[in-house]
């Protein structure tokens, strides 16, 4: 009589399952493999977690032991001639893999969230201003920088 009883129930959960199953409820949480991903990485912020922060921090503070910058101080670049392009023609930003719209973007999320005192007019980076900036990569970024430190220095503004 239990054993009778005990294949009745399984028999019911199987059906109730195989149901569920084929009408997609099980099916889409168990079966489904080439679900979309709920959360995309195309986001500025997300890209900047991906390809950036390994190196500059998540709060772009950098690691100065290992030579990164400081991002959070940025804001200086843009007041010197030739500082905001280099910005765009760091290596580590056109080598990133992210195409034009999105160094663009993750420039100004960058200003946006992370540079400290910026300008009242920020003008945000465009894709075609990096495409620009592609056309004459920096050949020695150390250089590059020095010579916008020198430059800085000379109207009274500190590079880091
Ligand atoms: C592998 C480590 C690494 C990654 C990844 C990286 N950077 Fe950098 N970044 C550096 C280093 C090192 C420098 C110093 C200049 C140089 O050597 O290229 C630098 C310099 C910079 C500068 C200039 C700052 C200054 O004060 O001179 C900017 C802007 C910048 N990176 C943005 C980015 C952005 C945005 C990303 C992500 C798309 C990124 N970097 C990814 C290591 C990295």
């Amino acid at each position: 009589m239990r054993a009778w009883r005990l294949s009745v129930i399984v028999w019911l959960c199987w059906g109730f399952i195989w149901h569920n199953a084929q009408s997609g409820v099980l099916g889409e949480a168990v079966v489904s493999r080439n679900a979309q991903s709920k959360a995309p990485t195309s986001s500025a912020r997300s890209q900047y977690v991906l390809h950036c922060a390994g190196c500059h921090g998540l709060d772009g503070s950098g690691a100065p032991q290992a030579q990164v910058p400081d991002m959070r101080s940025l804001a200086v670049f843009l007041k010197l001639d030739g500082g905001r392009e280099f910005l765009l023609k760091i290596p580590g930003l056109m080598g990133s893999g992210l195409d034009d719209q999105s160094v663009a973007n993750v420039s100004n999320w960058v200003f946006a969230n992370l540079v400290e005192n910026k300008p009242e007019k920020f003008q945000e980076f465009t894709a075609a201003e990096v495409a620009k900036a592609r056309q004459s990569p920096l050949n020695d970024v150390a250089l590059a920088r020095t010579k916008l430190q020198q430059l800085a220095a000379a109207q009274g503004l500190h590079i880091p």
